[in-house]
């Protein structure tokens, strides 16, 4: 593609709990990002966006975020697990924008307390994806007992972590430069 610019593919923190381990998984997902060459990347803390809850969708629209979303080419997300479903605040966030999600790779990290991994956020998450015009890839990154995978300075204590999001990001990767082309070379007949 003689492409030389760099991907930008940022890691949205999906909850505002005091205490989340999310964040340690947030701040993983950013440093494994970080070390593929040609690609940059940052967290964004949704904790830190100054969007209102008395009204929703566009009306609520954070410059700066819709900025971000605009110069991405892929998301991870990382979704806590919340009674079966992903946090309400995260679907506050991503409802805030929509033309500026349309043919970007997405890629989703659950986070549980309980043994699967937040798959069950994860399943619910799918069809909103979709809906944003989000193009989810076939990988997703588990982790389950979260509060047990890292230790009290956010030290990632199972390795084999880092296998899986290889690949995920293998895959998040070639699917942001399949997807940039398309949108820069490719017109919607
Ligand atoms: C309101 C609420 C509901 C939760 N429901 C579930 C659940 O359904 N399944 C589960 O495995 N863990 C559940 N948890 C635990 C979280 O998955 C756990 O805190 C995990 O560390 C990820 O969330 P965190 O980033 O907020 O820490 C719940 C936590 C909260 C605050």
């Amino acid at each position: 593609m003689g492409e030389t610019r760099p991907l930008y593919i940022p890691v949205l923190l999906g909850t505002t709990r005091k205490g989340r381990s999310s964040l340690h998984v947030a701040q993983l997902m950013a440093h494994e990002v970080a070390k593929r060459a040609g690609v940059e990347t940052e967290m964004i803390d949704i904790a830190r966006l100054p969007l209102p809850t008395d009204d929703a969708g566009e009306a609520i629209k954070d410059a700066g975020y819709s900025e971000r979303m605009n110069r991405a080419d892929a998301l991870v997300i990382v979704s806590p697990e919340y009674n079966h479903g992903y946090p309400g605040l995260l679907k506050h966030v991503l409802d805030s924008c929509l033309k500026e999600y349309v043919h970007k790779a997405v890629g989703l990290v659950g986070v549980s307390a309980g043994p699967f991994g937040g798959t069950r956020g994860i399943q619910g998450l799918l069809p909103v994806m979709r809906e944003l015009g989000l193009v989810n890839i076939f990988w997703d990154v588990n982790f389950s007992s979260a509060h047990k995978a890292f230790d009290e300075n956010g030290k990632l204590l199972d390795g084999a972590y880092l296998k899986r999001i290889d690949k995920f990001l293998a895959e998040l990767i070639w699917m942001a430069k399949t997807l940039r082309y398309g949108r820069e070379n490719i017109g919607l007949e």
